[in-house]
């Protein structure tokens, strides 16, 4: 039974890991893996692949950056030429990045099965590009493999045959469950001459906020009264630069003395990084779950999450993008104590291990 998995950007890498070390288990599997070179950038992908101990790709089909439609359409125009030569029995996606429905769509259209790993989550919001990649994905999907109790809801209420459906737990945290004692030895505290808890991470690439100078301002002005009592590290994402410098604030975060911006960290930096801090702020998917199992407070800038369960069990809140906003969900955590690390169901580090399980099974029928 051969399967191609796809990944592309930089939150897919730690999606596919344990998905490829598990596959590798089952000797009916033959994997490939297509890296479809969304993400380039030696920081936003390769580093994953070394620290994540990831199998280079079977085939890298370089894509790059571009609009929404050049980007998915240069996908589907590279991925079929790979399913023809390979014919495999199943692609399996991750996410709800443009790689994710371009692969989808092209596999679908050649009766390849579909297997769409964080299925079912929903923001509600259509102008994210995301929610419609998921939309999409989900709807074309044979197999949906969820991460929490709201995918499951979502998708049955979309009308998906039950029978399609498996609730396994989050694949993104059986990575950080695997890697949590190396990134504990990360000498990222030292290089940046940090304390623990003596600082908050930020992490912004949205383009609700890294495009909207509205947004921006809002969050600027947050961030200088947030830097003035505790230092922020910015690990930017390169699409964040682009839209502060478009938006003409870079002069304006290049003076806030307790600021720090750099380059993108690896992932073992990065999660010692966040696990360290008093709190994070972020506009990401990923980290939202991410800190929910640290235990570290998270200020979400967004007005909604398509990841209810860190709201709700976790340590997530959802403050916007408004200085006010944002302010507030910051006086909130530093007057409360830290909170305890909680577990939503299945997030055990054992994820994976269930798809692999339920893949091959699925497929025979
Ligand atoms: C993509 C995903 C988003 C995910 C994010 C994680 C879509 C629609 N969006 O957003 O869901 O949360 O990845 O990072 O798929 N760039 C570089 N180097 C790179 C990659 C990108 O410089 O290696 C810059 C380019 O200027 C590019 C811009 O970032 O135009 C945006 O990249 P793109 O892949 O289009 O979307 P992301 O914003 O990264």
């Amino acid at each position: 039974m051969k399967i191609i998995l796809v990944a592309g950007a930089r939150p897919n890498f730690m999606k596919i890991a344990p998905l490829m070390a598990e596959f590798r288990k089952h000797p009916e599997l033959e994997c490939r893996l297509v890296h479809t070179g969304q993400h380039y950038d030696e920081s936003m992908s390769q580093i994953f692949f070394d620290e994540l101990n990831i199998a280079p790709p079977d085939v890298n089909l370089e894509v790059g950056s571009g609009s929404h439609a050049r980007q998915t359409a240069e996908i589907m125009t590279r991925f079929e030429p790979v399913l023809e030569r390979e014919r495999p029995d199943a692609v399996l996606v991750v996410g709800d990045v443009n790689s994710t429905i371009a692969c989808g769509l092209v596999a679908v259209k050649m009766g390849v099965r579909l297997i769409h790993v964080e299925a079912g989550l929903r923001s509600f919001d259509r102008r994210m590009p995301e929610e419609i990649n998921r939309v999409l994905t989900d709807a074309i999907s044979d197999l949906l493999f969820c991460s929490e109790q709201s995918g499951v809801d979502n998708l049955r209420r979309e009308g998906i045959a039950a029978e399609k459906i498996f609730l396994v737990g989050n694949v993104m945290i059986d990575t950080l469950l695997a890697h949590r004692r190396r990134a504990e030895a990360s000498g990222i505290l030292d290089r940046l001459k940090l304390s623990a808890r003596e600082y908050a991470v930020l992490t912004l690439h949205r383009p609700s906020n890294v495009d909207s100078a509205v947004s921006l301002a809002g969050i600027v002005e947050a961030l200088d009264a947030i830097q003035k009592d505790l230092p922020v590290i910015f690990p930017a994402h390169p699409r964040a630069w682009k839209g502060i410098e478009a938006a003409g604030f870079s002069e304006r975060l290049n003076e806030m003395p307790r600021l720090r911006a750099m380059a993108p960290l690896g992932y073992l930096d990065f999660m010692k990084l966040m696990s360290s801090a008093r709190l994070v702020l972020t506009d990401s998917g990923g980290i939202q779950e991410e800190t929910t199992i640290l235990g570290v407070p998270c200020l979400t800038l967004r007005a909604n999450t398509e990841r209810p369960v860190t709201v709700e069990m976790g340590t997530n809140r959802l403050v916007g993008s408004s200085r006010e906003g944002i302010l507030e969900g910051y006086r909130g955590i530093t007057a409360r104590s830290r909170e305890g690390a909680v577990m939503p169901p299945l997030w055990d580090g054992r994820a994976a291990e269930r798809i692999a399980r339920i893949v091959p099974e699925a497929l025979r029928v």
